[in-house]
This record gives structure tokens, C-alpha cells and sequence, in this order.
């Protein structure tokens, strides 16, 4: 029976608690610090009120009550804390939604000092970066993308040390990147694309746990910088990048890369075909020269996508491109190569190639004969085949002989 007593006693104790527990919190409450609820006021306001549809976010922010002791369906997006030794909760979190905003974001967001995370993407805020943002020291979280923003990424951006994730994709922000960036160790997801961001790529490997990179469709130009070794997903696409592309080769956990419409040159090295997560490659219209495709058996490669057209590669079709057992993809349209389709080509047809392009090259001879009656996507157009246009893959017609001088 005595053992009996114990839950008893124990559980007429946490009775108390939590009669104690719950009169505490309904005497003692922490309402917003009033300088952050002005803050949050001139957020609202600087809205267009039009722009603030029924069922949205912004739409709870009703003041007449505190922001951060409301309950229920109020003051959705943001999230509060009490600072230890602190009587006011503070704000820590704003992630509004995606309801189609217009307006301006206000510099007071600088007066947030707490602040950990703000999300205001996919929406319609126009006007200037607010500067005062990169000096929230606790920020972990930027996320501006989708809007209309304007500036540029200021050079004290190095201030946010704790920094995980900048996405400021598709605005309309401009200059360089500053070289401090490399200073913000915690960075893992780094988007700039779809602005107008000019000059070199900085020197990244500071930024060591970086594992997406993504600054396509902007005006970099120059090399390729030094990249860290974390990567997983690398887009370069649609900038003025020139230079080679070897030292992607070093960056074994790339599982994407997207270099295409840059002004790369020399050879799709060894080391890039090597590396042993790469999924997806896409080095479509450079520069590039060579394909130097291993020799040894690529078994267990998971690449899947490979897309090098609109290049000037030379040269025969590597043979070895059948070893890679997962390939599904293949894109070598408009580029210089020569000789004849390997055999081994037609093997690996449907089997598992679902996509086949070698249009507008310099090919020759004769094809495999599973190209006559294997129907899957590509085209051997515009070469120097013998393609009778009855197959598919010949439609399109080939170079007429004087472009094939010498390929016959
Ligand atoms: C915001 O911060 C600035 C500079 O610290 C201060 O002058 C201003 O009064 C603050 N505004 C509000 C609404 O707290
Ligand atoms: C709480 O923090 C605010 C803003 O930093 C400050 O003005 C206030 O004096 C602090 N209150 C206490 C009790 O420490
Ligand atoms: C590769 O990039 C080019 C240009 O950016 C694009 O048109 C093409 O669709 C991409 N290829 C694949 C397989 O996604």
C-alpha cells in the first residue's frame, strides 16, 4: 500500500503547480516592447491596405490588442520571446504570406533587434533594400525573394554572423557582392538569382558549410571562384562567367550543376564526370572544347542528366557515355563532333536513354540499327549521316555534302 501513497502525494503536488502555474500566467504577462509594436504598425502601414486581402496575414494584425500576447487567429507571422531578465517579449520571427503585398518595406525593421527571421517573399514590396536589416545581428533567416526590391547587398552584410539562409532571388537589386560575405560562416543556402548583381563572383570557401549556391540569370563575369567543398547545388546559369570549369571537379558532393550560357572554356574534365553524387549536368551553351569521359567503368554514377549542347566540342562521341548506368538524358546538339554513332549507342536506346539529341554536328555513317525502329526523344538532324527521313530521328534532313566535306 505504500508504494501506493506515493503517485498520491506526488500528483496532488503537480495539482498545485499547475493551479500556481496557471495563476502566474494570467497575472503575469509580457506585452509587446512598445517601440517593436510601433514597428510592426508602420510595417502595416506601409502597405497598401488594397493590397491586404480578407483571409491574409497582414489582415490579423489588428491593434487593438498586443501583438504578441494575442491568441488565436491574430498577429499571424510572427513569433515572440521573452529575453531572459526581460519583462517585454520582443519580436523574433515576421514570415508573411504570399498575398500579394504592394508596398514599401519599412527602414524601422532595423529596430527589431531581436529579430531572427524575416520572410516577406513572393509578394509585391518595392523600393530600396532596407540597409538597417543587415544590422540585426541575430538574424538566421532572410528570405526577400519575389518582390521588387531595389539597391544593393550592403558591405557591413558581414555583421550577420549567424546567418544560415539569404535568398534576395527575383528583385531587382544590383552591384557586386562584397567580398565580406565570405565572413558568415553559418551561411548553408546562398540565392541571388534573377537580379542584376555585376562584377566577380567573390572567393566563397570561407563560407564552408554552403551547401546551395545559386546566382544564375545575373551579369557576374570573370572565373570561377574558389568554391567550398559542401556544395550540393551549384546554378550559374545565364551570367557572363569565362574561364574554365575543372575545379568543379574537386567539389565531391555536387549532386546538380548548372553552368550553362556562361562563356566557359577548354574540356568537361575527368573530375567533373567522376564526382560521385553528380545527378544532373548542365554545361549547355559555353565555350567548351573536350569531353574527357573516363575510361574506367562508371558503375554506380548516379548521373542521370547530361547537357552540353550549343558548345564546340570535338571530337568523336565518348563510348564510354554507356558505362554511366542511370543516364537518362543526353543533349550534344549543335557542336562540332565527328565519326561515327558507336554501336553501343543503340543498346542503351529506351534501355534506360529516354532522350537523345547529336543534331547539328559533323557525325558520319551509317546508324546502329536499333535508331531505325526505337522511338524515343531526340534527333540526329543536320549531321552527315546516312539518315533516311522515314526514321524519326533522321527528320530534319542532314547538311547537304559540301558542309560535309571530308565526314563521309
Ligand atoms: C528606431 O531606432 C532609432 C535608432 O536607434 C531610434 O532613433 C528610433 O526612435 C527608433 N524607432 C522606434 C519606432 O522605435
Ligand atoms: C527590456 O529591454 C528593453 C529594450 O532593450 C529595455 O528598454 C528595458 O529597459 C528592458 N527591461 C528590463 C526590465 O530589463
Ligand atoms: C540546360 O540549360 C539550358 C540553358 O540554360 C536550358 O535551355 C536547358 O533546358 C537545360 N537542360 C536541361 C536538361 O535542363
Amino acid at each position: 500500500m505504500a508504494t501506493n501513497a506515493f503517485p498520491s502525494v506526488s500528483s496532488s503536488y503537480s495539482m498545485i503547480f499547475v493551479v500556481v502555474l496557471a495563476f502566474i500566467l494570467t497575472f503575469v504577462r509580457s506585452l509587446t516592447l512598445e517601440s517593436e509594436v510601433e514597428v510592426l504598425r508602420a510595417l502595416k502601414r506601409s502597405v497598401d491596405p488594397n493590397t491586404i486581402p480578407p483571409a491574409s496575414y497582414l489582415s490579423t494584425w489588428d491593434f487593438s490588442g498586443d501583438p504578441c500576447e494575442s491568441t488565436g487567429a491574430k498577429f499571424l507571422g510572427i513569433l515572440c520571446s521573452v529575453p531572459e531578465g526581460n519583462s517585454s517579449s520582443r519580436i523574433i520571427s515576421i514570415d508573411l504570406d504570399a498575398a500579394g503585398y504592394d508596398g514599401f518595406l519599412t527602414p524601422l525593421i532595423g529596430n527589431l533587434t531581436e529579430l531572427t527571421a524575416i520572410d516577406i517573399s513572393k509578394n509585391r514590396f518595392r523600393g530600396p533594400l532596407p540597409e538597417n536589416i543587415f544590422d540585426l545581428k541575430k538574424l538566421t533567416r532572410i528570405s526577400l525573394s519575389g518582390n521588387f526590391l531595389t539597391g544593393s547587398i550592403p558591405h557591413r552584410v558581414y555583421q550577420l554572423k549567424e546567418l544560415e539562409t539569404l535568398d534576395l532571388s527575383n528583385n531587382l537589386l544590383s552591384g557586386p557582392i562584397p567580398s565580406g560575405i565570405s565572413a558568415l560562416r553559418r551561411m548553408k543556402h546562398l540565392t541571388l538569382a534573377h537580379n542584376g548583381f555585376i562584377g566577380k563572383i567573390p572567393n566563397l570557401n570561407g563560407l564552408w558549410q554552403l551547401q546551395t549556391l545559386e546566382l544564375h540569370s545575373n551579369m557576374f563575369v570573370g572565373n570561377l571562384p574558389t568554391l567550398p567543398t559542401r556544395l550540393t547545388t551549384l546554378t550559374l546559369c545565364h551570367n557572363l562567367l569565362s574561364g574554365r570549369i575543372t575545379s568543379l571537379g574537386t567539389l565531391k558532393q555536387l549532386r546538380s550543376i548548372d553552368v550553362s550560357d556562361n562563356r566557359f572554356t577548354g574540356p568537361i574534365s575527368r573530375g567533373i564526370f567522376a564526382l560521385p553524387l553528380l545527378a544532373q549536368m548542365n554545361v549547355s551553351f559555353n565555350q567548351l572544347t573536350a569531353m574527357e569521359v573516363n575510361n574506367n567503368h562508371e558503375v554506380g554514377s548516379p548521373l542521370q542528366v547530361f547537357d552540353a549542347q550549343g558548345n564546340r566540342l570535338q571530337g568523336h562521341l565518348p563510348v564510354n557515355l554507356v558505362t554511366f548506368e542511370r543516364l537518362l538524358e543526353i543533349n550534344l546538339a549543335h557542336n562540332q563532333l565527328t565519326g561515327r554513332i558507336p554501336r553501343e549507342y543503340g543498346v542503351r536506346l529506351g534501355n534506360p536513354w529516354r532522350t537523345l539529341f547529336l543534331d547539328h554536328n559533323f557525325l558520319s555513317g551509317p546508324l546502329p540499327s536499333q535508331f531505325s525502329h526505337l522511338k524515343i526523344r531526340g534527333s540526329l538532324a543536320s549531321n552527315c549521316l546516312r539518315c533516311t527521313t522515314t526514321i524519326p530521328f533522321c527528320r530534319g534532313g542532314q547538311r547537304p555534302g559540301s558542309a560535309c566535306l571530308g565526314e563521309m
